[in-house]
Order: structure tokens, then sequence, then C-alpha cells
């Protein structure tokens, strides 16, 4: 959805002060599991059915670009049929790609389309067109693709056909699971080797993924990884977990104001993406894992969430990049924690669907809580937090984290420019009414129009 000025009208939040929440919530599926789950799919050889497919704006986009390059993917109720086209059945679309707002549809489909023998054009909305995309188009040229950039390296990204891709060793400048993503399926087609290493590793879904669907990977060190071109992926049926990144909101709220307990249910609780348990832990969060199991080669459990006491800590730097979409939410707690927490190491969070740093700075001031930024983090005091409205300059996971402050909030939170929730967590009010938040979902011609506490 393209981002709008203020002047032409936004959706708003208006969440009201509540104390508790309670009960039992299901979060939707995994987007990141999702997005790989559809594209795998597309290429492999025999029909798989995804269940549990996060039917949001992000996922839809590369379904759209799936189909737009001849992919038959029929829905059977929530789920998804695919008959895959094999290796090298994708067709030319019939023009550009638009993925919206999704980076990874953007990244991941950037490393397919740089070994076809057509040719395409990635785009996206303007949060997507503001965003780094010469580091996946750097290491795609090392492996002979011809990619063009705009503006100094965004998107459009103009991809020529016809190559052939050879394997190549690379050291990514970031430990990026987009960017592994991408070099890992351009690899598929590439002649020989690609080894891939990360400063410290990022989420290992596609690996998983992949050798679930037959592909044999070499794991050299927690750091690298080797795949060899020219394997085929077997078709499969797909179980998706309900995403930890979703789930996170209410790990927070139920720290916040669940003394009974809040239950979240089937929840992906891969070791490369629960940074925020650790470190929800060590701020004294109660937090347990049940009926821990394992489906599809990804590990699950129920999460159940006690309201805790919680304190400032130092964030361990080693912990973003396994937290890396969760520092809006923990900037929630840290704002309702005693004492000061200090996030160090997030240069990153600059570049997601806005400049994440600045925006929840700017947030939790007009909130009354003393923040102060620096080049790679955060320093906020933790204590009282008061009503007012925010900007959350229509990134998803900041229109939603705003929400939960209500639990500590002395008044009403009105959130500008929520409509980018749908690309993550489309029922994302019901599920937080269900819980026991109380979210009003206005409309504003401008900003003017919402009135003042
Ligand atoms: C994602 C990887 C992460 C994350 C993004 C989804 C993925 O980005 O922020 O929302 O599905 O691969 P990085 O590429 O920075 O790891």
């Amino acid at each position: 959805m393209p981002q709008q000025s203020l002047s032409e009208g936004c959706q708003v939040f208006i969440s009201q002060p509540v104390g508790f929440v309670g009960g039992e919530v299901t979060v939707p599926g995994d987007k990141s599991i999702s997005h790989r789950a559809l594209l795998l799919s597309s290429i492999a050889d025999g029909t798989s059915i995804i269940r549990g497919f996060l039917h949001s704006e992000d996922c839809l986009a590369t379904l759209a670009a799936l189909r737009a390059m001849a992919v038959d993917v029929a829905a059977e109720g929530s789920d998804l049929k695919i008959l895959g086209v094999g290796i090298e059945g994708l067709q030319s679309p019939p023009g550009p790609l638009d993925l919206g707002n999704s980076g990874t549809a953007t990244r991941l489909l950037a490393g397919v389309l740089a070994a076809q023998p057509f040719d395409s054009v990635l785009t996206g909305d303007a949060s997507l067109r503001k965003r780094p995309m010469e580091r996946v188009a750097i290491p795609l040229r090392l492996m002979g693709a011809v990619i063009e950039t705009r503006d100094g390296g965004k998107a459009p990204l103009k991809i020529k056909g016809g190559r052939l891709l050879t394997g190549i060793d690379y050291t990514l400048p970031i430990a990026s699971a987009q960017l592994k993503s991408a070099l890992l399926l351009a690899a598929l087609w590439a002649e020989g080797q690609t080894t891939i290493r990360s400063p410290s590793p990022s989420r290992d879904h596609t690996e998983r993924m992949l050798g679930v669907m037959g592909v044999k990977i070499e794991q050299n060190s927690s750091h690298a990884i080797s795949l060899t071109g020219g394997e085929r992926l077997e078709a499969q049926e797909f179980k998706i977990p309900g995403d930890f990144s979703s789930a996170a909101f209410f790990l927070v709220a139920g720290l916040l104001g669940a003394p009974d307990g809040l239950l979240i249910r089937n929840v992906g609780v891969n070791p490369t993406r629960t940074g925020l348990l650790d470190i929800l832990q060590e701020m004294g969060g109660q937090i347990e894992l049940r009926n821990q199991r394992e489906c599809g080669g990804e590990p699950v459990a129920d999460l159940f969430v006690t309201q805790s006491e919680l304190r400032g800590i130092e964030v361990h730097p080693d912990l973003v990049s396994f937290s890396i979409d969760e520092f809006p939410v923990l900037f929630i707690a840290a704002a309702c924690a005693r004492g000061q927490t200090v996030v160090t190491g997030a240069e990153e969070l600059r570049h997601k669907e806005s400049d994440r740093l600045s925006v929840m700075a700017t947030g939790l001031r007009v909130l009354g809580v003393s923040v102060t930024e620096c080049p790679d983090g955060l320093c906020i005091e933790g204590g009282s937090v008061s009503g007012g409205r925010i900007d959350s300059q229509g990134d998803h996971r900041i229109a939603m984290a705003f929400t939960i402050a209500s639990l500590a909030a002395k008044g009403v939170i009105e959130i500008l420019r929520t409509e980018e929730v749908a690309t993550s967590f489309p029922d994302f009010v019901a599920v937080a009414t269900h819980s026991g938040l109380a979210i009003e979902v206005a409309w504003s011609k401008n900003k003017d129009d919402l009135s003042d506490e």
C-alpha cells in the first residue's frame, strides 16, 4: 500500500489505557516461513500444500509475483495448493513485479530472478524504494548477474535474464537472512559451489526448508554454509507455525498486564528468532515454553507469560540479529521497566520499514519517556508513560508496539498511519481486543481531525 502524507488522511488506532490482559491468543502464520514456503514450492517438482499460510499483504505480494510468472496457486480454504513448475519452469512476467512493502519478497526474488532466462523488474511502495538493495545486487553481480539499481542502490531493480551464474565464496557485510537467502536461492542455478559466510548467525528458515525439500546444504560452521547448484526440490506439505514476531506484542502485553497469565498458542521458537525471550527473561520477565515440539523442521511451543516487574538492562549486541524485528516492542517494555535499558549494535534498525531507532525515540518522547538516540541504538529511562499522539510513519511493527504501551499509559494513545499493520498481522486489532486491549480503528482526513486528550 503506498505511503500517504497525513494531509491525504490515514488510518488511526485509538488505544485506551487498560489494566489487564489474559486468556489465550493465537497469532497468524510466520511471515518469513510463509514467503519461503511459497517461493520454494513454486520451483519444486510436484504439488505442495501450505497450511497456516500468512494471508497478509507482504506474503500476498510474493504470491502475486509467482502467479505472474505462471505458477498455479489455488486457495483451499485458508491453505494453499501450489503446482511447482520445477527449477526451469518460471515464465517471463508480463510487467514489473510490485512487492509492496516487502523487503523479504524483493530480496529473495532478486536471488531467484538473477538466474532466470528472462528480464524482470522488482519494485514496491515508497518505503521499500528507500531501502538498501545494493547489498543484494553486489554479490549477485559477483555470481555473474546483471542488475541495475536506482538512486544510489534502491529499487526498482532491473534484472537482465539469460546470465549463467557461477558459485562464489562471499562474506556478507552484515548478518542478514534476506541476503543469505537471496544468495542461497541464486546458488540453486549457479555452476559449482556457493559459500556464504556471515559475521554472525541470522534466521535460518531457508536452510532448514531447503533441507526438508531434499537439497544438500553444508553447514561449515555456525557462520558459513555452502550449496552446490544443480539440485532439484521435492514438493512438501508445510505447516506454518505462528509468527514469533507477532507473538512478541503479546509477550510484552502479558508481562505488563497479565496477573493470571496469557497463553500464546503454537508459536515458532526457532532459536535464531527468539532473542527477545532471552532479553525479556533477563529483564525479569516470567515466560514459560510449554508443549515444545517440532513441525516441518521448525521448533514450535506454546508461550505462557505472566505479569512481572521488569528492570532495565544492557542488551547484549550478540542478541540483536536474533531479535531484529522485535525492537519496537522491546523499547516499549524498556519504557515500562524500572531503570535504564541500553541497546547498541542495532544500526540495522535504521534500514527497516522505517528508521526504527528514530521513529521509536520520537514516539516514546511524545509519551514522556526520556530517550537518548545514538547511531546504533537507544538508551531508555524506564518509568512512567503518558498518553499522546504518535506517528508510526507507516511502520507496521511500530504501530502495533505502541498499542501495547496502553497497559502502562496514563492516557489515550493515538497512533497514526496504521494501514501497514495488514502487511504482517491483518487481524491484529481483533486478537489484541480478545486479549483485553481496547483499540478503536478510526480514519482521519488529516491529523488535526483527531481529538486532543
Ligand atoms: C527476514 C529477515 C530479517 C527481518 C525481516 C525478515 C527474512 O531481515 O528483519 O523482517 O524473512 O529473511 P535481515 O535480512 O536483516 O536479517
